[in-house]
């Protein structure tokens, strides 16, 4: 385990040569009305340390001396360790989490500068700790004024996002262990809803069966809000209520994933409710699905990071063509956005330490990256039809039996050497039901 963290290290510090990176823990938990809420650390952070308490700075230093990597940590204290768990502490900070020196976080102030005075360049992310980000400014300043004299210092800090997100958007086996882990999970919760989709049910007893598997199976939790909406909620890409019943005929829209020792998993089904679907829910079901097969069909080595959200995009707007829910030549359809009416969000992003995962996806010059192998994408179409819904101008109005009908399907898809792997196959995504009017 510590060698996976200190392998990952390794790259970066030979990635910063002479510069020094600096990371800060995520901010401790909230605290509403005296009440903590989960601390949830920086994946960055952790990606790099596996190191999970917050009021922590990490510094890698490759051109010091002694010590490449120094962790800041909070001290043992036995009173605040009563109330809020036990701390690592300074000795075990070293000993469990490979540091080569550790301190305690009181002495930042004092610590920090030997191991950036001599360093060529800074790299840190200026997130919301705005106290931090001040900190690090005010370090900066401090050795800008002596650089002349010294001769030696950071003239400037680069993101470390941007260094971060060519490491963590390939995987390594580890972590493809456990996004496994947490697929597998999820897979059995998704089953789990599928036999529980009758008229009746309550969407929050499905959110709760769902979410049950995840603790019981050693996941954190969900890995985002559990999304199980029923007719046409399914139109709300964020719904989160989940408190309607399910009824006869309605398609069921549930995308759910778990977080497994931080990594997460994330998948959508739309299945129909009792044994009733009508032939638009049919036709547009089976459009959504062969969006989605043609966009996985892209998600290959080499092709460019656009080439699956095109495909996905070219099938739904020609089969919205051929229904007349859109009047046009496809191509200028997609190009004036026209799609975005009934299919208006991306087709996939990376998945890992985060749900959203980090990764560019372009190059300066605007040309989209390639797929690599041990990348992890989502791939993820719908069509979404409002009872809500306006056309826009020059577009047909929508008649009333293709309103609130919402579908997506979400799959998580591993770059292979030469292919890809659906890693979310086990959950059925084949209606197989006879189509009945209503
Ligand atoms: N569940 C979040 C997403 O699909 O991106
Ligand atoms: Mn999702
Ligand atoms: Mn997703």
């Amino acid at each position: 385990m510590q060698s996976e963290y200190r392998q990952r290290r390794q790259a970066v510090l030979e990635a910063i040569g002479g510069g020094t990176a600096i990371f800060c823990s995520a901010p401790t938990a909230v605290m509403h009305n005296d009440v903590d809420h989960l601390f949830r650390q920086d994946s960055d952070f952790f990606y790099l340390t596996g190191f999970n308490e917050p009021n922590a700075v990490a510094v890698l230093s490759p051109w010091h001396d002694e010590h490449q990597f120094v962790l800041f940590v909070r001290p043992k204290d036995f009173d605040k360790e009563t109330w809020s768990g036990t701390r690592t502490g300074i000795e075990a900070a070293k000993e469990r989490y490979g540091a080569d020196e550790a301190y305690s976080i009181n002495d930042l102030g004092k610590k920090l500068t030997q191991y950036v005075e001599k360093a060529d360049r800074l790299y840190y992310h200026f997130g919301h700790n705005s106290e931090f980000n001040g900190r690090i400014i005010r370090l900066w300043q401090q050795l800008l004024a002596k650089m002349t004299k010294q001769g030696t210092g950071p003239v400037a800090i680069e993101d470390s996002k941007l260094l971060m997100q060519q490491f963590r958007r390939v995987k390594s086996p580890f972590e493809l262990e456990k996004i496994r882990r947490a697929i597998a999970i999820s897979v059995e919760a998704h089953n789990v809803a599928r036999e529980m989709a009758q008229p009746g049910v309550y969407e929050y007893e499905i959110q709760a069966a769902i979410e049950n598997v995840f603790r019981r199976s050693g996941a954190m939790g969900p890995a985002y809000p559990s999304i199980v909406a029923t007719g046409e909620n399914a139109c709300i890409l964020h719904y989160v209520e989940n408190n309607q019943q399910l009824a006869e005929g309605d398609l069921l829209l549930i995308d759910a994933g778990c977080a497994y020792d931080y990594y997460n998993a994330d998948i959508t089904r739309t299945l129909p409710v009792g044994n009733r679907l009508s032939e638009e829910q049919k036709i547009l079901y089976d459009l959504v699905l062969q969006a989605q097969l043609a966009a996985i069909e892209q998600v290959q080595p080499g092709k460019p990071f656009n080439a699956f959200h095109d495909a996905a995009t070219r099938t739904i707007t020609a089969g919205l063509v051929e229904l007349g829910l859109l009047v046009g030549e496809v191509d200028q359809l997609i190009e004036e956005k026209k799609h975005k009416a009934f299919f208006m969000h991306g087709t996939g992003h990376f998945l890992g330490l985060d749900v959203h995962d980090t990764g560019i996806l372009r190059n300066m010059d605007k040309s989209w990256k390639p797929f690599a192998p041990n990348n992890i994408v989502t791939v993820e179409p719908g069509i979404y039809i409002s009872p809500r819904y306006k056309p826009a101008e020059g577009q047909p109005a929508v008649e009333d039996r293709w309103k609130g009908i919402g579908i997506r399907i979400e799959d998580d898809v591993l770059v292979t050497e030469t292919s890809n792997e659906v890693l979310t196959s086990a959950v059925p995504k084949t209606l197989n039901l006879p189509v009945l009017v209503h």
